[in-house]
């Protein structure tokens, strides 16, 4: 009920106004978002890529004009040159939504974003790393991953993310796990229908082994996103008994959350890259956030009435 109540929130101007001026919400938003610049940004990723990798998410989504369109093209553009320029493009890439590039735009929308996806890629191309198109509600699936195919012929190193919640995602899966297929598993953060997605956590928890199992026992590059600690086992279990060495696949988390295990996963070996958002329009990946986990959503919703 909650979680519902914040997804709809996530999608508010309303809330947003009262999210954004909200005393509490600045220390709330730092501990998921590295800053809202990238001069801010760039150190946190010098710091993790010591140990860990990264991928960078330039926070925006949902546009609906062109020229803003343009200007996160460009922020990408910027931020890759610079990861190259600090000698971390190695260890660091990049997370781009579509709907921030143009995929919601009314006319041309998903040409318009898959000419912007292909000059971040070219910009990716240029500082030597890959770009991974984050998914976003049901609605926009077979859109990301036609534009992902078109990408893939100049690009193929170009991965996506696939949604453990959706009924659709096993076979999904399967006609990813090809090789070259670089595809980051995650359970799936929208509010979806029962229609098109499990609701049931239990449900959503065994379609995601179902779909890493796929995804391990292919010939694709699997990064296994979650903070849960059984499928962070499973994922480990799978690998192995695929035959995977552990510059095969990757654990992946976000910024902020279970460090101490993104650390331990690190030192033991293994690939561990951290999800790292940064920017001014933190708004929606932050409802995201606290959708998922009820006792900061429950002290968030307690400051903001009693304030
Ligand atoms: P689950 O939600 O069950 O959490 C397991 C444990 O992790 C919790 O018990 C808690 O300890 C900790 N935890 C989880 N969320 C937390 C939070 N917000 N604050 C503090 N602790 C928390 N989704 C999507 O729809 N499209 C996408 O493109 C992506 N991209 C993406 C990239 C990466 C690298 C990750 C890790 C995740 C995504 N997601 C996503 C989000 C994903 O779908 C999912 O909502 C979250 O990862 C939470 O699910 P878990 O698998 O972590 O399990």
């Amino acid at each position: 009920m909650l979680r519902t109540t914040l997804l709809a929130a996530a999608r508010s101007r309303a809330c947003r106004t009262l999210v954004e001026r909200a005393p509490v919400t600045r220390g709330l938003v730092s501990k998921y978002v590295a800053g809202s610049g990238l001069e801010r940004a760039l150190p946190v990723v010098e710091q993790l890529t010591a140990d860990r990798l990264v991928t960078l998410d330039h926070l925006g989504e949902d546009t609906t004009d062109t020229s803003r369109a343009r200007d996160t093209v460009e922020a990408y553009t910027r931020l890759l040159a610079e990861l190259d320029a600090a000698g971390v493009a190695g260890r660091a890439e990049v997370s781009v939504k579509l709907s921030a590039v143009g995929q919601f735009l009314p006319q041309d929308g998903e040409k318009i974003a898959l000419d912007n996806a292909r000059r971040i890629c070219d910009a990716a191309a240029r500082a030597g790393t890959t770009v991974t198109l984050d998914m976003e509600d049901h609605t926009t699936v077979d859109s990301t991953l036609s534009i992902l195919r078109e990408l893939r012929v100049d690009f193929p190193w170009a991965g996506a993310v696939l949604q453990a919640y959706l009924r659709r995602t096993e076979g999904d899966c399967r006609d990813l796990a090809g090789a070259g297929s670089r595809v980051r598993l995650c359970k799936g953060a929208y509010d979806e229908p029962a229609s098109v997605a499990y609701r049931d956590k239990g449900e959503v928890d065994r379609s995601y082994v179902r779909c890493l199992r796929v995804l391990m026992e292919g010939e694709g590059y699997p990064m296994a996103a979650s903070h849960d600690p059984r499928l962070v086992s499973i994922a480990g279990v799978l690998a192995d008994s695929s035959g995977r060495g552990p510059d095969d696949y990757e654990h992946q988390m976000l910024y902020g959350i279970r460090e101490n295990e993104q650390r331990r996963i690190a030192a033991d070996g293994r690939r561990m890259r951290v999800y790292v958002p940064y920017g001014d329009q933190w708004y929606g990946y932050f409802m995201r956030r606290l959708a998922e986990r009820p006792a900061n959503a429950a002290f968030f919703a307690r400051s903001l009435l009693t304030r």
